[in-house]
């Protein structure tokens, strides 16, 4: 197996810092790899916001709905959708840029920041820091937006935490995912295959909910209603709105 293959193989969200620094050279490097990411049309939509001043990440943390382990991270780097720069371009050419006006705008946005989560959380654990997605940057955004100065035309989508995970956390089991042959499928989609996983899964769930001892976690389904009966972001298309975006095509 090779090196990229066995780190994205034992992949897992870290929740626990020691409070030890991210080195600035190695910070440097991780938003350096992350822009080789390929974006929609090299528009480079995407811009990184990062903080290390830990007043500020606390002040995040808040925003994020109170979740103490960005309270405790190192590094906390917001993804910022950034139509701002694209706009800017395509005046120069005397044009109005509308793709921001627009659901595939949204999407082109959407997608190129979950490349750049991946490739900014990648190297930070090649390097051997623990990191987690942070979407409850989405929680309060137009207190993100103010805290980060986001002009007309961006919106802060999603964030990683990076730090250097305790031992406990390091140690931690993976946790399981749904059946592979109800997740991957050769030349067609199979809707029974899907829903066979689900329920085996949800066993599997709760075994490891007692096999480890967290009585904590949720089990599958549990958890996706838990999220999925509402729209837990409540405040998403409104303070999108309000940063010029619209959802027409
Ligand atoms: C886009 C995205 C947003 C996420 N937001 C949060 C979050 O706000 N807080 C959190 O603790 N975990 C968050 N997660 C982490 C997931 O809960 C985690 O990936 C999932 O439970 C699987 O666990 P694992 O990453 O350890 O395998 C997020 C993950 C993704 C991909």
């Amino acid at each position: 197996m090779n090196q990229i293959i066995k780190q994205l193989s034992k992949r897992k969200s870290i929740r626990q810092f020691t409070g030890e620094s991210v080195s600035t050279e190695d910070l440097e490097l991780i938003i350096k790899t992350a822009q080789r990411c390929p974006t929609s049309v090299n528009g480079q939509q995407i811009s990184l916001v990062y903080t290390k001043d830990k007043k500020t990440i606390k002040e995040i943390a808040k925003l994020c709905g109170g979740q103490e382990q960005i309270a405790t991270a190192d590094v906390f780097i917001t993804v910022v959708v950034d139509f701002n720069r694209t706009s800017f371009a395509v005046e120069q050419t005397g044009e109005k840029h509308l793709i921001h006006n627009s659901a595939e705008g949204i999407l082109v946005g959407a997608v190129d920041a979950g490349i750049m989560l991946n490739a900014i959380q990648v190297s930070a654990e090649s390097l051997g820091y623990g990191t987690t997605a942070i979407g409850a940057i989405r929680n309060e955004p137009e207190a993100i937006i103010k805290l980060l100065g986001l002009p007309s035309k961006t919106f802060p989508i999603v964030a990683t935490t990076i730090g250097i995970p305790t031992k406990e956390s390091n140690e931690s089991p993976l946790k399981p995912r749904v059946p592979i042959d109800s997740f991957s499928f050769e030349d067609k989609y199979n809707d029974k295959k899907v829903k066979d996983g689900v329920l085996l899964y949800e066993k599997q769930m709760k075994e490891f909910r007692v096999d480890h001892n967290m009585d904590y976690l949720q089990s599958y389904c549990e958890q996706t209603a838990y999220f999925y009966k509402n729209v837990y972001f409540r405040k998403v298309e409104e303070n999108y709105k309000k940063q010029g975006f619209t959802f027409t095509d």
